[in-house]
């Protein structure tokens, strides 16, 4: 069944129709493939980064990481910004608007100084743009001036928001390099130049594969390949580490998020989203499946909130965010000992081979009946065996056994409850 709730949300004072976007890309290159992304769904994009002048691309450009028989773990990509320049772009921008203007239309920009900065800003606000994106976090532009050399300087970060700032009345939301240990500090920086908001994550400096034949990276270019951005469903944990950050940052309070990196469903945005983003944006799963994915990212969200009782997407921005806390403040009083459905046990054995090559020999197996037995007073309950074994609901958490003096009365049962394994 087909369900609309209002998924509309207002992202730095203007209205979107949801909060799915289009992430800076080829998969918002020009207005023809961008006006089919609307029809089918997007609330708005941010259009592919515009430059000064168009880039001079390498040819492959992309690689996938596989595991078994799942391509599509991870994808590389070599390329840079828009292959147009900056006239062709504005007029790209200008149709899109006139065809489109309830669905919202951010421009991502990247100059590589203070005055192409500018000129950029004054041109795409000319155009109509909703609002700014600006570029700090390309992983491999053949400039240094440029991308996530900039976005790794706090002091350039703030002076160029500043520069664009002062020359446009639009949002301006400044996009994070993840190829940095503290994201907190050029965040803020960009706070400081004037930036309304911030989005993260660009893509992760990667060597995706060698290839064992010509002992080259891939893709590869007349022999040769290069470190570039690594991005889809394998970014996301690092995606929601750096956004977990942002949000618990107290300097960056006063600014809204916009998270990126790994969405493919809607349950990925809406990660996203509990972690305080309002709006999420989407590249990778786009370039495997198209723009379609978007019809069902909106019924499952929308499902979601019926199922919960939610009637604003606004109320769930950022419900997870204070339940993630430092490793030091973690309960670590008791231990859950994993409880075995011998009715449902297929007799792989791969708990076993588990916890006895990867945990702590705290599973016996019977060769004969081919069942495995936890052996309690070896079990650590760090739960490896329920996460290797194929069987839905084979494996559970079981009993709560707390270390020495360390119960406080609490119920084992309470504590079970809270956990989920998918
Ligand atoms: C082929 C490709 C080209 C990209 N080009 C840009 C770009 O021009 N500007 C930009 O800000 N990000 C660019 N990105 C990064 C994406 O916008 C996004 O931040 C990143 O891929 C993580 O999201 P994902 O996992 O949904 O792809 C590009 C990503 C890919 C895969
Ligand atoms: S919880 Fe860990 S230690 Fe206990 S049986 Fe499972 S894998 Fe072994
Ligand atoms: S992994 Fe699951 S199915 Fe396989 S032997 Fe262990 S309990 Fe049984």
């Amino acid at each position: 069944m087909i369900m609309k709730k209002d998924l509309s949300i207002n992202f730095l004072g203007v209205h979107c129709e949801n909060p799915f976007f289009l992430s800076s890309s080829p998969v918002c290159n020009n207005a023809e493939m961008i006006s089919k992304a609307f029809d089918a769904g997007w609330a708005g994009i941010f259009y592919k980064t515009v430059g000064i002048n168009g880039m001079d691309e390498c040819s492959p450009r992309f690689d996938i990481t596989t595991k078994e028989d799942t391509p599509w773990i991870g994808f590389k990509n070599m390329e840079q910004i828009s292959e147009w320049s900056l006239e062709q772009n504005v007029e790209e921008i200008k149709k899109l608007k006139k065809n489109y203007p309830n669905k919202v239309i951010g421009v991502s920009i990247m100059g590589s100084n203070e005055e192409e900065w500018i000129t950029l800003a004054k041109a795409i606000t000319e155009a109509g743009a909703d609002m700014l994106e600006l570029n700090f976090s390309c992983p491999q532009m053949t400039s240094h001036a440029m991308g996530s050399d900039v976005g790794q300087n706090p002091e350039l970060v703030r002076k160029y928001t500043k520069a664009v700032v002062d020359h446009t009345h639009l949002p301006v939301v400044a996009k994070m390099t993840p190829n940095i240990s503290k994201m907190e500090d050029p965040a803020i920086a960009a706070v400081q130049g004037g930036a309304h908001g911030i989005s993260a994550i660009n893509t992760i400096k990667s060597v995706s594969k060698i290839d064992l034949d010509h002992l080259t990276g891939l893709p590869v270019v007349n022999g040769k390949s290069a470190i570039s951005g690594y991005s889809g469903n394998a970014v996301k944990p690092i995606a929601l580490r750096f956004i977990t950050q942002l949000a618990q940052c107290e300097q960056l309070k006063t600014v809204q998020l916009s998270g990126i990196g790994g969405i493919e469903t809607w349950q990925d945005a809406l990660e996203f989203i509990l972690l305080g983003c309002r709006n999420v944006q989407v590249t990778t799963s786009v370039m495997q499946y198209g723009y379609r994915i978007v019809e069902d990212m909106i019924n499952g969200l929308s499902h979601f909130m019926d199922e919960r009782g939610v009637d604003n997407l606004e109320d769930m921005v950022g419900l997870a965010v204070n339940n993630i806390i430092p490793a030091e403040e973690l309960d670590r009083s008791y231990k859950i000992i994993p409880a075995i459905h011998l009715e449902k046990c297929i007799g792989c054995g791969r708990c076993y081979v588990s916890c006895y090559d990867g945990a702590h020999q705290a599973i016996a197996w019977n060769s004969e009946t081919r069942k495995p037995e936890i052996l309690i007073d070896h079990c650590v309950g760090c739960h490896l065996c329920l996460n290797v074994c194929p069987v839905f609901d084979c494996i559970t958490p079981g009993e709560v056994i707390f270390k020495d003096g360390r119960d406080n009365n609490r119920n084992g049962e309470d504590i079970v409850k809270q956990l989920v394994y998918q």
